[in-house]
């Protein structure tokens, strides 16, 4: 049996609607970009949200929005693109620790981290998990500190009764791997009016719809990029979109039973830790293991066909280009990322193939006791 890591569920309606937007000749930004950011609004509870190409060119956005410069406080456990972002926009990003059973960054951390040149934090949901956020929100209103949400993983999940996205500036991401896909795709979500105005703009070479003296004049108001979402893979994110709730709910099923199933091999596996009050949307699904046997099991599970993976090893302050920016050790991080193990995990992943996986770690801990 192979297991892919993730598998997209795309059914023929996606399809169907797909081929029908491109026989429509409105092949750029058109009609479904508004009725997929509407439905957003709608299902996620914040006022505007703006589709684009990826999740990176939205946390960009999010970062030139706020119109200053300084330290961007960001975790380490977390995927490129959040650095990548802050460098890209003329920050300087601040690496902070994260708590292991959460794996996400959160308060102690943060305040640890914070300086007379903080002006934002980047939070990351990891793997589906929401951060703290009444914490970390009232900490940063005091501070008058900025919070983006880097959302990425987490579509659908709350943290206590508050969706992702609408503690901050949201940022999500429509990569294959994620909750829901249109290929590549992302979307920014906000309930600030200047904001939206702002990066609107941004996205769209820097125009402003709203001066015109004339049919063909287009006033250029900004160095804009072209970071906008086709009408197309809009389409198609609109019908994944309807399909959340089942999509999350089935992640969650799956969930459940490795961890049923991994709690009875050994009680070395840590399995995901939900905090009360707290969903969980299971883009990925991620144990610890013993440092000593992780390398090991890894390349076990690889050897029969199963696709696992670490995230994130290694941790961003790790790698080359990036140490410079830190000084400190970052002990939790470092710990986590030699121990983490991540597992197949899709909606349409079969009870049979969960148990693949299991039997197949369970194997590996006897052939190796
Ligand atoms: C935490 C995090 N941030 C950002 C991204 C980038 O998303 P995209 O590929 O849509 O740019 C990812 C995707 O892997 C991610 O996991």
């Amino acid at each position: 049996m192979k297991i892919p890591l993730c598998k997209p569920s795309i059914s023929s309606n996606e399809i169907n609607l797909v081929t029908k937007t491109l026989k429509s000749n409105w092949l750029t930004h058109g009609p479904y970009n508004y009725k997929f950011e509407e439905l957003f609004n709608t299902k996620f509870n914040t006022k505007y949200s703006i589709a684009m190409n990826s999740c990176t060119s939205a946390l960009e956005c999010a970062i030139k929005s706020l119109g200053v410069k300084g330290e961007i406080i960001i975790p380490s456990f977390t995927w490129v693109s959040t650095a990548n972002a802050v460098l890209n926009c003329g920050s300087k990003p601040v690496f902070a620790d994260v708590d292991f059973n959460t794996r996400n960054i959160d308060l102690k951390n943060i305040i640890k981290s914070v300086t007379k040149k903080t002006v934002a934090i980047i939070v990351v949901h990891f793997a589906g998990l929401p951060c703290d956020m009444s914490k970390i929100s009232n900490f940063c209103k005091k501070k008058k500190i900025k919070i983006i949400e880097d959302s990425a993983e987490t579509l659908g999940a709350k943290a206590i009764n508050n969706y992702t996205g609408t503690f901050g500036i949201g940022c999500f991401s429509f990569f294959p791997t994620k909750n829901i896909t249109t290929t590549e795709g992302g979307m920014l979500t906000t309930n600030d009016k200047k904001v939206y105005d702002y990066v609107k703009k941004l996205i769209a070479h820097g125009i402003d719809k709203s001066i015109k003296s004339n049919f063909w004049h287009r006033e250029a108001v900004l160095p804009g990029h072209n970071f906008r979402m086709p009408n197309h893979l809009a389409a198609m994110g609109y019908l994944q979109l309807k399909k959340i709730k089942k999509f999350n709910k089935a992640r969650n099923k799956i969930a459940n039973l490795y961890n049923s199933n991994l709690s009875k091999i050994t009680s070395k596996i840590k399995i995901p830790y939900i905090p009360k009050g707290f969903t969980h949307s299971f883009q990925m699904y991620t144990i610890t293991v013993e440092a000593k046997i992780r390398n090991k099991l890894l390349n076990y599970l690889k050897r029969n066909d199963i696709e696992a993976s670490a995230h994130f090893d290694p941790p961003l302050h790790l790698q080359k280009y990036l140490k410079k920016f830190n000084k400190k050790k970052l002990t939790v991080t470092e710990k986590l990322s030699k121990q983490i193990i991540t597992l197949p995990i899709f909606p349409d992943m079969t009870k049979k193939e969960v148990t693949y996986v299991t039997d197949t770690i369970s194997r590996f801990y006897k052939d190796n006791n």
